[in-house]
């Protein structure tokens, strides 16, 4: 049976400004005391989808007023150049986050590169370091998708306590850390969680028993209306651009999920884009500032 309603749409814009809005009195605060927090982001290469976000990152700091440092390297810079500078950035107190743009070029090692950043300062929250604080409940930084993934759903009013979470998808960038995230002794978390990939027999078995339901194994529109839950709660970490003629720039971005079937069966379901993906960053500039408070208290 259909549900009536549409589905709500979690509106990841009107979240992520709400988000960014509370970070500047904490901006403020800090400002008083001399600080200015600092991120910076290195890039390599001329990967157009890294440009678009590397972009986006510079614009939210500096409508917050968070400085940032740009570095652009070339696609063929020498791994111990991009080490180097993060060595640098490491050493000097304006900066309070290093945040290298993934993926980088074959000639660099990312896990090389990554565990190079002080994990103080590893707002991106990748450092092995910072990975297995996650894992042991422990104060860390936690990666931004995941971490926005979280607070969509508290700020939308679905605490996951006690829920079934089914996140399809296993990546260190999303599927393991969120599932880390939920599964925690800890208000706002206490989720009981499932974590599907490409060689779980019978997902749909899976997916149809969430009561939140996260998308994140990046493929077009996997997420049929027949794996869903009547009244789940549908999150889309999925980015995935798809040619489409009608568009001037000929592509279109859709998610994981097919949108238009699953949200006549879905409680609440986010959009792509403009669901999961504004949350990236707001949760970026979110550990920034954390960064700088922490360094500032001299931890
Ligand atoms: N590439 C795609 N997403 C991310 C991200 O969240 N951080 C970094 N550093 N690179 C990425």
């Amino acid at each position: 049976m259909k549900r009536k309603r549409p589905a709500k749409i979690i509106d990841g814009k009107k979240i992520s400004a709400a988000i960014l809005n509370d970070l500047r009195d904490e901006i403020a605060t800090l400002n008083r005391k001399g600080i200015v927090p600092g991120l910076a982001v290195a890039l390599v290469g001329d990967d157009p989808a890294s440009q678009v976000y590397v972009r986006a990152k510079r614009r939210t700091c500096a409508d917050l007023g968070i400085a940032s440092f740009s570095y652009d390297l070339p696609r063929n810079c020498a791994e111990k150049r991009l080490l180097k500078l993060i060595d640098k950035l490491n050493a000097d107190p304006k900066v309070h986050g290093i945040l290298v743009q993934m993926p980088l070029p074959k000639q660099i090692s990312e896990k090389r590169a990554l565990e190079a950043i002080r994990p103080e300062k590893d707002v991106d929250g990748f450092h092995p370091v910072n990975v297995g604080r996650l894992l042991n409940g422990e104060e860390c930084f936690a990666a931004c998708t995941p971490a926005g993934c979280h607070a969509l759903l508290l700020r939308s009013g679905y605490d996951p306590a006690g829920k079934h979470v089914v996140i399809v998808g296993r990546s260190n960038i999303v599927g393991k850390p969120l599932a880390a995230l939920l599964m925690q002794k800890a208000a706002g978390a206490n989720a009981t969680v499932t974590v599907c990939h490409s060689r779980t027999r019978n997902i749909g078995r899976y997916t149809r028993e969430a009561d939140i339901l996260v998308a994140a194994m990046g493929v077009p529109e996997f997420i049929k209306p027949r794996m869903v839950r009547e009244g789940a709660v549908v999150l889309d970490v999925g980015v995935n651009r798809i040619p489409d003629a009608s568009r001037k720039s000929g592509t279109r971005l859709i998610g994981d999920v097919a949108f238009a079937g699953v949200s006549k069966k879905a409680r609440a379901i986010t959009p792509v884009p403009g669901g999961v993906g504004p949350m990236t960053i707001a949760m970026l500039m979110t550990n920034t500032v954390k960064a700088a408070r922490l360094a500032s208290e001299g931890r």
